[in-house]
């Protein structure tokens, strides 16, 4: 029976372990994380979000300080003009990036998930400054997130790196794929590769409510690959979502697909960014704890579970540090649940929740339809029903060598 191990994934010159771990943010794909994917042989992702505030966990800086300093005058509800420093931003965000890569080794990866439904208040702005900070920065590649993206290549066109770092895109459409094929094309630079993430995924979902039910990984990855043959276009594709061991791995790799893309099984491994507790609840969640919810204010359904504390939460919005969901004009949905409510501290807020907020206390707890089954893949707990938790490399070798656990 073959292995993901006996897979490689070969993007231009460089051929690596078919593995992936997917941007995790807030800062729970870690640095820690993704830099032992790449010493492994696979591609690991940090994530940008919420980059400066990660910064100043990290190296000391006070650029979220800074930013609420400059936005001290703005009115408790009125965020028109509360707006991010260009230079600090994309200053936090090399920093971050060159910061990790000084740490690489290993014949793998490192690659930063870029969101652009992180508006921070000026969506292209932000958006063009954090894409060159991280090129800037020496990363090995940028996968495109959150959005059709059908202006960020552009925007990087000037930049010395932009045909020598990797970029991709995740789609979860044939259709998306060709919206962003096409304005790539303009630009006459194509994506160097595809991740295709399906309807089974953790953190924000590119499907409707109603479409997840009638949605598989296996059809759309058949969908993508008709697309790239009949456009005669030879673009790797990574598939995603619900990648929970070797056997749908190597299934997924046999109809077609490059490498795999996987992260739930990740979010509790010694490395990730989420406290011990978390990582624990993680592990005792049961399926009927998983939803599918319209509380995250980008507008896009989220997949939590649902006894997470972020749920019904009421806390004052904190646009005027962070304000990474505010649109253009100023105004994040979950401000608008916020004043419905009546504005007031104490009521619970159902609507929406404050990603800025529980992003940054890791009170969310985004995950993977499959989430239940880490538990499966562990020992037993202790006798306080505590589990061991596996190491970035454990898992990663599972997934490599480890042929079992068909769930797709
Ligand atoms: C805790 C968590 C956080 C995530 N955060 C992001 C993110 O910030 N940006 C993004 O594009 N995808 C995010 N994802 C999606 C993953 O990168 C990945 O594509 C997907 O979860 C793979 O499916 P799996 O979790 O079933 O393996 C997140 C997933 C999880 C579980």
């Amino acid at each position: 029976m073959s292995k993901v191990g006996d897979y490689n994934l070969t993007l231009g010159k460089s051929q690596y372990v078919p593995i992936v771990i997917g941007g995790m943010g807030v800062d729970i794909s870690t640095a820690d994380m993704a830099l032992e994917a790449c010493r492994l042989g696979g591609i690991g992702h940090i994530s940008d979000a919420m980059v400066p505030f990660v910064c100043d966990k990290y190296f000391g800086t006070s650029f979220v300080a800074s930013k609420g300093k400059a936005n001290a005058a703005a009115p408790k509800f009125d965020k028109t003009n509360v707006k991010f420093n260009l230079d600090e931003l994309a200053e936090a965000e090399k920093l971050y990036i060159s910061k990790t890569m000084e740490r690489k080794h290993g014949s793998g990866a490192v690659f930063v998930n870029v969101m652009e439904k992180l508006n921070m208040a000026d969506s292209k702005g932000t958006l063009r400054a954090r894409l060159n900070a991280a090129l800037d920065g020496g990363i090995d590649g940028i996968t495109l997130s959150a959005g059709l993206h059908q202006q960020s290549l552009k925007m990087m066109e000037e930049n010395p790196r932009f045909r020598d770092a990797k970029i991709g895109i995740i789609v979860s459409s044939a259709r998306a794929l060709a919206i962003f094929i096409r304005s790539a094309s303009r630009v006459g630079r194509l994506p160097d590769y595809i991740v295709l993430e399906g309807p089974l995924a953790g953190g924000h979902l590119g499907f409707s409510i109603d479409e997840l039910a009638e949605r598989n990984l296996t059809t759309i990855l058949g969908d993508v690959l008709t697309f790239l043959k009949e456009k005669e276009l030879q673009i790797p594709v990574i598939a995603a979502g619900g990648v929970f061991g070797g056997a749908d791995a190597v299934k997924l790799l046999e109809l077609g697909a490059s490498a795999v893309q996987v992260a739930t099984r990740f979010a509790i491994t010694k490395e990730a960014g989420f406290p011990e507790a978390t990582k624990q609840a993680y592990i005792r969640s049961n399926k009927e704890d998983v939803i599918v919810s319209g509380v995250s204010p980008t507008g896009y359904p989220i997949r939590l579970l649902k006894f997470g504390p972020c749920m019904g939460y009421n806390n004052l919005p904190q646009c005027n540090a962070f304000g990474y969901v505010l649109n253009d004009s100023g105004r994040c949905s979950y401000m608008d649940a916020y004043l419905a409510e009546g504005g007031e501290e104490g009521k619970p807020i159902n609507d929406k929740i404050c990603l800025c907020h529980h992003f940054s206390k890791y009170t969310c707890f985004t995950c993977g339809a499959n989430v239940y089954r880490i538990k499966e893949t562990l020992g037993k707990p202790d006798e306080n029903g505590i589990y061991k938790l596996p190491t970035t490399e454990e898992v990663f070798n599972d997934y490599k060598n480890n042929a079992g656990i068909e769930t797709l």
